[in-house]
């Protein structure tokens, strides 16, 4: 089996590489930066801006499998977002149809239902409600995942993932924490699935407190064994009170929520951090 990962130069495509290594004949990495480092005896490297058509399409000749995990992993200015995360995706699935691919595994996010309240509960068939043209460029890749597999018979697990940035650091992540261990499990189970069709899963671990329905994923075999609770006591001694009225605090896109369209979530959150 030959697999593609984008993203490979990133955080979570970097956790995912040797897993995936180990469940492939051939690993294909790439990412837009010149080279990554400790590549696995069955593992190259190529450099591609997923942005652009041709070198897409050459680099999915042969695969059986793409773990779709490149794109800008923030809110960006909408040309950017449109390049890496929109004309990106339709390069990848019309790749990876007209090569014969099996499956596309993708990263999408929970940006993709950011304005959704918390309390609502929801299930994977809540409406997009996108909080950023980050989330909105999620949507796109969700809903033309689901075409290829309706019309062409790709299919795909599009994991919405909530936060998955190590560690358990605000209060926000008691309920959306997806440990580095169980995006491992949940990318490997997502591979191995006999069949998936075209499938919406959250990327949570087993939280206490995840505000989302998340049942249908035991269909692909997931069983998360992290749980933010244990974190919950130090988090919540140091947490600034919720204010029921800031969509911050109130819905699944948190500081997303209420960033401006076009501008970084990641550094406005740095921003008050260096304030407080
Ligand atoms: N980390 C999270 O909490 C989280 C939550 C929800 C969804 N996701 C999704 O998971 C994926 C990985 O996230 P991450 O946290 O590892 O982000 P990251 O920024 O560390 O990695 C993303 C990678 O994509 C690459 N990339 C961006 N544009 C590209 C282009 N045009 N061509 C080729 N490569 C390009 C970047 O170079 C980077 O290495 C992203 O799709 C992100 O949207 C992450």
């Amino acid at each position: 089996m030959k697999i593609v990962l984008t993203g490979a130069a990133g955080r979570l495509g970097g956790i995912c590489r040797e897993p995936l290594s180990k469940m492939c004949d051939e690993l294909v990495s790439t990412d837009r930066v010149d080279s990554i480092d400790g590549l696995a005896a069955n593992e190259t490297y190529v450099k591609c801006d997923i942005g652009e058509r041709e070198p897409v399409h050459a680099l999915l000749e042969g695969a059986d499998m793409v773990v779709h995990f490149g794109s800008i992993a923030d809110e960006a200015p909408w040309g950017d977002i449109l390049h890496s995360n929109i004309l990106s995706a339709y390069n990848i699935w019309e790749s990876a149809y007209q090569h014969g691919v099996k499956r596309i595994v993708f990263a999408s996010s929970i940006h993709a239902v950011g304005m959704h309240k918390k309390h609502d509960f929801i299930g994977v068939d809540a409406a997009h409600r996108p909080d950023t043209y980050y989330g909105l460029a999620k949507c796109f890749t969700e809903d033309l995942a689901s075409l290829y597999w309706d019309k062409r018979g790709l299919e795909t697990v599009a994991m919405r993932i909530a936060s998955a940035s190590g560690k358990v650091c605000n209060s926000r992540a008691l309920g959306s924490w997806l440990s580095d261990g169980d995006l491992v499990q949940l990318v490997q189970k997502s591979v191995t699935a006999p069949t998936t069709g075209f499938t919406i899963v959250y990327g949570v671990s087993n939280n206490d407190r995840a505000g989302l329905d998340n049942s249908g994923a035991s269909a692909l075999g997931y069983r998360p064994k992290d749980n933010a609770e244990e974190f919950a006591a130090e988090i919540l001694a140091n947490a600034p009170p919720q204010n029921n009225q800031d969509p911050e605090d109130m819905c699944h896109g948190g500081p997303f929520a209420v960033v401006p369209l076009g501008e970084s979530g990641v550094e406005m959150i740095k921003a008050r951090s260096v304030k407080t």
